[in-house]
């Protein structure tokens, strides 16, 4: 049975890692959450001053990423693999508001993009991966053999991270959470370098009011059609 490329993108907080995640331990393919590289290097930037009341020292970070080494520890039975930069697992660091309201400005940067690209595409060479993001189907892996988009109205998205954040013990408020949901869809979808668009073979899924059964059901079928095409 062929092992096949699979691109799954879409607006922030639509539990797109969720399903990717299932649908590769479902498989038995590997799983890769970019947007967890990105954050990544927000949160190595955070760490090292690179962001302070001016914003974002975008030069001291570029002439910084040589410094930055990524990788992905083992896989555990929730299927999750946590990320490591520089050896450290960063895996719940990357996912505070501080990050989240960062990490749209460092993925503006062309050169973090394309050191991100490069080591995406050295994790998924082989095919048999789901990775998930922004510009997966369209600059990742144009010739994906499956493009997935998942969207939800902004307000079921932000409720969903503010439930997340809430769980985790994160004092924040709901319109914080709704106001960094949409900057994020601006910046994502505005910026020059891989702006945050479907691509024309990708299937549109909008999540709102579906169960998580209905959208691991739906893109496993999906896969599957695939997989027996090839
Ligand atoms: O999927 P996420 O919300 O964890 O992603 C965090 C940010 O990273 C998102 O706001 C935009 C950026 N990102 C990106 O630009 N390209 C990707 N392939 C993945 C994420």
């Amino acid at each position: 049975m062929g092992r096949i490329t699979i691109a799954i993108d879409g607006h922030s907080s639509t539990g797109k890692s969720t399903v990717a995640r299932q649908l590769a331990h479902k498989l038995g393919y590997i799983y890769v959450d970019s947007g967890a590289m990105y954050r990544a290097v927000t949160y190595f930037a955070l760490q090292n001053g690179l962001v302070d009341h001016d914003g974002l020292n975008e030069a001291g970070l570029v002439a910084r990423l040589d410094e930055i080494s990524l990788n992905f520890g083992m896989t555990d039975e929730a299927g999750k693999s946590p990320i490591i930069l520089n050896g450290e697992n960063v895996e719940s660091a990357i996912r505070t508001l501080e990050v989240s309201e960062w990490v749209s400005p460092v993925a503006t940067l062309s050169e973090v993009r394309k050191k991100m690209v490069q080591q995406q595409h050295q994790l998924g060479g082989e095919g048999g991966i789901v990775m998930d993001g922004r510009d997966i189907g369209t600059v990742v892996f144009p010739q994906a053999d499956l493009k997935i988009f998942m969207t939800a109205s902004a307000q079921v998205r932000a409720q969903r991270r503010y439930d997340e954040l809430l769980a985790r013990g994160d004092q924040i408020s709901y319109s914080e959470v709704l106001e960094n949901v949409t900057e994020r869809d601006r910046i994502d979808s505005t910026r020059e370098v891989s702006p945050l668009k479907q691509a024309d073979d990708a299937v549109l899924i909008d999540n709102s009011e579906m169960t998580l059964e209905d959208q691991f059901q739906l893109v496993l079928k999906l896969a599957l059609q695939k997989i027996d095409q090839i």
